[in-house]
């Protein structure tokens, strides 16, 4: 594992060297890939008929590959569709167009049993140790859930899987009777992983698995989604807010932004050379250690606030914030694709990727903000 770069966010505390990156994933074992991926949800008025007067455009057009064995990570704004993806991803919501290849079956295409058997291959893990766990159950049962869904093991047996689940992630197995309530937020957490365990899932989707946690329970999840990692060969989806944390457990990581990934490459290469004018202002802001501080950069690089989902900006939907924009820009969408010079898997939905070295203008942004300021009339000197 390579030390965090300079300059970005220390890890939380106690966030062991980690093991290695699996560079064995094949470059083309290719576990889930998505093409085009649209969801949008419908806004609908009438009292009686209910009439689509507009659509949340959370998800418009994401391709992208995840390799067996591998980490993605992804990052992006709050509303930039990474929860709304990761549900289109393991079957939760229905995509609106579009195809989710899973070991190269289209899963959007599955039926009733089809869905249910992939579903024991791709599980998510969620933000709220405390909103996903039933406080009235205990835990044995609740993680034994899975087993109970897909009829597989009852009684005694059930007990010891669960039992060695809890084990395995670091729980007491003699706490199998006790209630949620009785847990602290990091164990909740792992309650959680069991959980998703128990199937024996290829993919594990998980969605800001540690921000709920204390920064010191952080570092002992992710060690632990790590160990599993290695332990069981898992390929893991990883959201989450925190750059510093996608950078330390992802081989490689996307950007959202407004519903498309404006930028994908291998985790270092991204933090080292950002492409696009929104993820190098992301990781600007990042690279300030003073969170205050970071805010703050965040809010100068990327001046204005982001555009709303359901009437996204034309051509490059970055265009009324980004310092780089050009008329080209509002007329035409930047495919993403590999740019001169770069990585055959660092691709960038830019016409005018930020070059090596390149500042980013801190007091302009966009080309087509309408201005809120009252024009004044010359005055002759
Ligand atoms: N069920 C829904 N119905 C209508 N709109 C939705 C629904 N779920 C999400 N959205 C909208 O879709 C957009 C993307 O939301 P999503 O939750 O995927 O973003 P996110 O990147 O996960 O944000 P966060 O970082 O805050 O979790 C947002 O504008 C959100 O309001
Ligand atoms: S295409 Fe234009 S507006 Fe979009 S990120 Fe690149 S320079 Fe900025
Ligand atoms: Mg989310």
């Amino acid at each position: 594992m390579s030390e965090l770069p300079e300059g970005l966010h220390a890890l939380p505390e106690g966030l062991h060297a980690a093991t290695a990156r699996p560079a064995e994933a094949a470059q083309d074992d290719v576990l889930v890939s998505a093409e085009g991926v649209v969801k949008y949800f419908p806004i609908k008025q009438g009292i009686v008929f209910k009439k689509e007067v507009a659509r949340v455009h959370a998800v418009d057009g994401v391709d992208l590959r995840v390799r067996r064995g591998e980490t993605l990570g992804i990052v992006g704004e709050s509303g930039s569709g990474k929860s709304t993806l990761a549900r289109c991803i393991t079957g939760l919501h229905p995509v609106t167009s579009g195809r989710i290849l899973f070991e190269g079956t289209d899963i959007t295409k599955l039926s009733k049993s089809g869905l249910k058997a992939f579903r024991r291959d791709v599980q998510m893990i969620f933000q709220d140790p405390y909103g996903s766990l039933n406080p009235r159950r205990r835990v044995g049962s609740i993680i034994g859930d899975p087993f109970a869904i897909h009829n597989i093991a009852d009684g005694a047996d059930r007990k010891k899987r669960v039992q060695e689940l809890m084990e395995l992630v670091g729980l007491n197995p003699e706490h199998y009777n006790r209630f949620p309530a009785e847990f602290s937020g990091g164990q909740r957490q792992r309650i959680g992983v069991a959980r998703a365990l128990a199937l024996k899932p290829k993919l594990i989707v998980c969605d800001e698995p540690v921000s709920a946690l204390d920064v010191s329970i952080q570092a002992q999840v992710i060690n632990l989604l790590k160990d599993l990692q290695d332990e069981l060969g898992l390929t893991y989806i990883f959201i989450a807010h925190d750059l510093s944390v996608v950078r330390y457990v992802s081989d490689r990581v996307g950007v959202m932004y407004l519903g498309r990934i404006g930028e994908s490459a291998a985790a270092e290469e991204l933090y080292e050379r950002p492409r696009h004018p929104y993820s190098a202002a992301l990781l600007s802001a990042a690279s300030i250690a003073d969170p205050d501080e970071a805010e703050r950069a965040e809010r100068i690089v990327l001046i204005g606030d982001v555009p709303s989902p359901i009437d996204p900006p034309s051509g490059c939907r970055f265009h009324p914030r980004c310092p780089k924009a050009q008329e080209r820009c509002v007329a035409e969408e930047p495919a993403l694709v590999v740019r001169d010079g770069d990585a055959a898997d660092h691709l960038t939905a830019c016409h005018f990727p930020v070059e090596p070295g390149e500042v980013l203008a801190h007091e302009h942004a966009g080309i087509s903000q309408v201005s809120t300021e009252p024009e004044l009339p010359e005055v002759e000197q």
